[in-house]
């Protein structure tokens, strides 16, 4: 099945009138690490979807989130005086608040100014902080229920998010994050030839993952996207199996060890060419030790909000290191494992043109996804509702990592199905 350009851009493109640009825009986006704002201090911008914003914190603690073009004649907020529980423009002084709403504008007569502040238009987006990250709703109307995952309800230290920014539209990431037949190969090399970089039970989780190339798939339609297992017949009998939770438009949950620390994954658009890829790491049973986050963030940048300054670019092919592949590394992107997803992504062009490829039946995953983004914008189109934001409780979707018998099925595990009947 051959995707048509059309069909490649109407997935892929974001802008505000777009398809796909509606559609996301009624999700809870990550927006912005809260340690990036600090009150009365400088304001910074964020870019999503494309459009361009600016997030501060007021005296008080609270975000605010509003366009950059002041609402009076366009001058960017970005260059505002955060002070007094307000964003002030620099050029005539008009003050914006928290919740966005026009609270001063000196420039006008005093006895006239309180109404002629309320009579200004400037859009209001939804702000929320979980975990350590600003998120906002841009789609207008009543915000959806917050996403409260696992990782957005536990104490701080059992959590870990990163950004990096990447130069590649935001579809080849989640692409990237849904594509289970990749692992074992891209990523062989971190587990032959770096594996003293990851602790024992990651280790233990790899090897139970590299015993057999070419598992089999099966999949689970759900109220929020698809269940996706990998299924590998271990010699004694028992099946390992790993659950993968995807949870449509952006945000994945990969398996980690048995009991161990989970993985999350968001890729949004900044705009249609680059796209913020956030990794979370969380332990709903403990906190996390360092041991545990260098797994995942082993050699990257410092930078926890561009945790792949350091990737290089393609005038080097991101530093890809023959002689290590010579020597046993399978893809010579020695750095870090996410690197490996995040270069082969980006080498593909900034918005991949879907039209060219040739398609395997490893690849049933990506073709069922897109399917349902594809049903999804038509029926928003049609004025359909939204889909993938009922009928599920978010804290209780995890990746698992599961060993059983013969008479059992990977089905037979699901939190979200034992929770939801435990509630019923
Ligand atoms: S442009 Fe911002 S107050 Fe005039
Ligand atoms: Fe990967």
């Amino acid at each position: 099945m051959v995707m048509k350009k059309e069909e490649n851009d109407a997935l892929t493109l974001t802008g505000v009138d777009t398809p796909m640009g509606k559609l996301l825009r009624h999700f809870w986006t990550p927006a912005i690490r809260s340690s990036a704002l600090a009150a009365d201090g400088a304001p910074v911008r964020v870019k999503l979807y494309g459009q361009k914003f600016v997030a501060f914190r007021t005296t008080d603690g609270k975000v605010g989130f509003v366009d950059e073009a002041c609402p009076h004649r366009g001058v960017s907020l970005a260059l505002g005086r955060n002070e007094g529980n307000g964003l002030r423009c620099i050029f005539h002084g008009w003050k914006m608040d928290a919740n966005g709403a026009v609270v001063d504008a000196p420039c006008e007569p005093a006895a006239r100014r309180e109404r002629f502040c309320a009579s200004i238009r400037m859009p209001r987006y939804g702000v929320r902080e979980a975990a350590g990250v600003v998120w906002v709703y841009l789609g207008g109307g009543e915000a959806p229920r917050f996403p409260d995952f696992e990782f957005n309800t536990l104490p701080a230290d059992h959590v870990c998010i990163r950004r990096a920014v990447v130069p590649y539209n935001w579809l080849q990431g989640v692409e990237a994050h849904i594509d289970s037949s990749h692992v074992g190969l891209l990523h062989s090399g971190f587990l032959t030839v770096n594996d003293d970089k990851l602790e024992p039970a990651t280790r233990a989780n790899l090897a139970q993952m590299m015993s057999d190339k070419a598992p089999t798939f099966e999949m689970n339609p759900t109220p929020y996207g698809l269940q996706e297992s990998a299924l590998r017949k271990m010699g004694d009998g028992s099946t390992y199996a790993r659950v993968r939770e995807i949870v449509l438009p952006f945000y994945t949950f990969i398996p980690g060890p048995q009991d161990g620390p989970c993985g999350g994954r968001m890729s949004v658009p900044i705009d249609d060419e680059t796209s913020a890829e956030w990794y979370i790491v969380y332990d709903p049973r403990r906190p996390l030790t360092k041991e545990v986050i260098d797994t995942t963030f082993f050699n990257t940048s410092d930078d926890p909000d561009n945790f792949a300054l350091n990737m290089g670019d393609a005038s080097n092919l991101w530093g890809q290191d023959r002689e290590a592949m010579k020597n046993g590394h399978f893809s010579g992107l020695t750095t870090n494992l996410s690197f490996e997803d995040f270069v082969v992504q980006a080498s593909m062009g900034r918005r991949y043109d879907r039209s060219q490829e040739q398609l395997g039946s490893a690849d049933i995953i990506i073709v069922k996804v897109r399917k349902m983004m594809s049903e999804a914008l038509v029926m928003l189109e049609k004025g359909g509702k939204v889909p993938w934001l009922e009928g599920f409780s978010y804290p209780a979707i995890r990746a698992q990592s599961l060993v059983y018998g013969p008479t059992n099925s990977w089905r037979d595990f699901s939190r979200e199905g034992q929770e939801a009947s435990a509630n019923s």
